[in-house]
C-alpha cells in the first residue's frame, strides 16, 4: 500500500455516511419523550414516526443500487448528504405531525442510500489488503453515530423545554456537512470508472494508494468481476433456481431474528422503556440511553476480534442464549417493579445492558455479514438487496407494533401495564428461542470457506447445517 494516510482519510470521510445512518436512526429515541408533551402525539403516533423513515430507507436501499451503477459512487453519496442535510433541518422545523413523518420518510430514504452505498465506496476504494478491515468498520461506525446521537439527545434534553427535540435533529446537521464537503474532494470509485470504460481515470486514482504491480493485477481483477456481473442474473431468474431457496431464505430469516429479537425496541424507545420502568420524566431516561449506546460500541469491537476466530455458529449461539436470559430478565423485572422498587429499576437497566452486549458481539455484525457470504458471486449484488431489504422491513414491522403489542397484553393481564411490558419482552424471547432452533438446522459455518465452495453446496443439493 502506497499511501495509507490518505486511505484512511478516504475512508473515514465515506465512512460518516454509517456514522449518519447510525445518527439518524437513534435520535429519535431522546426526541420521543419530548415530542410527546409538545405534540400531544400518541404512542401509536410514535410508532408511525419512528417505522416509517425505516420504510424511507427500505425505499432507498431499493433504488440505490440502480442509481449507483448509473451514475457513480460518489454523486450517490452525495447526494445521500444532501438528503441528510435537507432531512435534518425539515425535521427539527416540522410543524405538525404530518409534516414530521414527511420528513422522517425523507431523511430514511437518506438512511437507506447510505447504507448500500457507503459500505461499496469504502470496498471499492480500498486496497486489497486491509478491505475487509475497513468494510465491518462500517458495523462499528454504525453503532458509533448511535452513541453520538444518544450523547447529543442527553446533552439537549431539558424538562423545562418541551420544544427541545427539535434541537436534537438539528445536530444532525454536522455530521452531514462533513460527509457533503469530505465528499467533495473524494475520488470516485475505480470500479465504477472501470464499468463505464474510463480506465486512465481509474488508474490515475488507483496510484494514489497502490503501487504499480499491484493496479495491473486489481485492474484485470475488477475486469473480470465486471464479467461476471454482467452475466449477472436478473431477480426473477434468481428466484427461479431451486438451489437457491438455502441462501434467500438465509439471508431472509437472519434478517427476521437479527430484528425480531426486539433490538430496535431498545434502540428508539430506550428512553420510553426506562421512563415505562419508573424513571423520572425525560433527562434521566435519556442519559440512562447512553449507557446503552456504551456498550453497543464496546461490545461490537470485542466482536470483529471474535468474528473470524471462533466462527459464526458458536457466536450466534452464544448471543441467542444471553439475549433469551437477559430478556427474560428484563420481562422478570418489570412485574416485580411493585415489590423491588428501585432496584428493580436497575435491575432493568443491568439487564438490558447485557442484552445489548449480546447482541452487539453476535447480531448485530452477524446479520449484515451473512447476506455477503451465502449468496454466489454472480447474484451477490441481488443477495445483498434481498438481506437489506428484509433488514429494513421487519425493523419497520418490529417498531410500529411495539406499542401495539404491549398495548394488547396490558390489557390481557387486566390493565396491568407492567406485565404487559413484560409480556413483550417474552414475546421477543420466545422468538429468540425459535431463532436458535431455525439456525440449529439453517444457519452455515461460514468461517474460513470459501465463497466458491459455498456455492457448489448450495448447487449440488447440500444442507445449509452440513456446510
Ligand atoms: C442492526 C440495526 C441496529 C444496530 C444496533 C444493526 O446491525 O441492523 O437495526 O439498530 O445493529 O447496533
Amino acid at each position: 500500500m502506497k499511501n495509507k494516510n490518505y486511505v484512511w482519510f478516504m475512508a473515514a470521510i465515506a465512512a460518516t455516511g454509517g456514522l449518519l445512518f447510525g445518527f439518524d436512526t437513534g435520535v429519535i429515541s431522546g426526541a420521543l419523550p419530548y415530542m410527546q408533551t409538545d405534540l400531544n402525539i400518541t404512542d401509536g403516533e410514535k410508532e408511525t414516526i419512528t417505522s416509517l423513515a425505516l420504510i424511507g430507507a427500505m425505499v432507498g436501499a431499493l433504488v440505490s443500487g440502480y442509481i449507483s451503477d448509473m451514475i457513480g459512487r460518489k454523486r450517490v453519496i452525495l447526494i445521500a448528504a444532501v438528503i441528510f442535510l435537507i432531512g435534518a433541518v425539515l425535521c427539527g422545523a416540522a410543524p405538525d405531525v404530518t409534516n414530521l413523518i414527511i420528513a422522517r420518510v425523507f431523511l430514511g430514504v437518506g438512511i437507506g442510500i447510505a447504507s448500500f452505498s457507503t459500505p461499496l465506496y469504502i470496498a471499492e476504494i480500498s486496497p486489497a489488503k486491509i478491505r475487509g478491515t475497513l468494510v465491518s468498520m462500517f458495523q462499528l461506525l454504525i453503532t458509533v453515530g448511535l452513541l453520538g446521537a444518544f450523547l447529543s439527545d442527553s446533552a439537549i434534553a431539558d424538562d423545562s423545554n418541551a420544544s427541545c427535540w427539535r434541537t436534537m435533529f438539528y445536530v444532525g446537521v454536522i455530521p452531514a456537512i462533513i460527509l457533503l464537503v469530505g465528499m467533495l474532494f473524494l475520488p470516485e470509485s475505480p470500479s465504477w470508472l472501470l464499468s463505464k470504460g474510463r480506465e486512465q481515470e481509474a488508474i490515475k486514482i488507483m496510484e494514489k494508494v497502490e503501487d504499480q504491480e499491484t493496479i495491473q493485477k486489481e485492474v484485470a481483477r475488477i475486469k473480470g468481476d465486471l464479467n461476471v456481473k454482467s452475466q449477472e442474473m436478473g431477480l426473477v431468474e434468481t428466484f427461479k433456481q431451486k438451489w437457491m431457496i438455502y441462501p434467500i431464505m438465509i439471508a431472509a430469516m437472519i434478517m427476521f431474528f437479527q430484528q425480531a429479537v426486539g433490538i430496535n425496541t431498545v434502540i428508539y424507545y430506550g428512553p420510553d422503556i426506562f421512563q415505562k420502568a419508573g424513571f423520572g420524566h425525560g433527562e434521566a431516561s435519556v442519559m440512562a440511553q447512553v449507557s446503552v449506546g456504551v456498550v453497543n460500541v464496546i461490545f461490537t469491537i470485542v466482536s470483529l476480534f471474535l468474528i473470524d476466530r471462533i466462527g459464526r455458529r458458536k457466536l450466534f449461539f452464544m448471543g441467542m442464549t444471553g439475549m433469551t436470559i437477559t430478556l427474560l430478565m428484563i420481562g422478570y423485572c418489570f412485574t416485580q417493579l411493585d415489590t423491588m422498587g428501585e432496584s428493580g429499576r436497575y435491575g432493568i437497566v443491568a439487564s438490558m445492558l447485557l442484552y445489548i452486549a449480546f447482541f452487539a458481539v453476535s447480531m448485530g455484525p452477524l446479520g449484515w455479514l451473512i447476506i455477503t457470504e451465502v449468496f454466489p458471486v454472480k447474484v451477490r449484488g441481488v443477495g445483498s438487496s434481498i438481506g437489506s431489504i428484509a433488514n429494513w422491513s421487519f425493523n419497520a414491522l418490529i417498531v410500529w407494533t411495539f406499542f401495539k403489542m404491549i398495548g394488547f397484553l396490558t390489557t390481557y393481564f387486566g390493565n396491568n401495564e407492567a406485565y404487559g411490558t413484560a409480556g413483550a419482552f417474552g414475546v421477543f424471547a420466545a422468538v429468540a428461542v425459535i431463532g436458535m432452533l431455525w439456525g440449529y438446522f439453517f444457519l452455515p459455518e461460514t468461517k474460513g470457506k470459501k465463497l466458491e465452495d459455498i456455492e457448489s453446496h448450495w448447487r449440488n443439493g447440500g444442507n445449509p447445517k452440513d456446510l
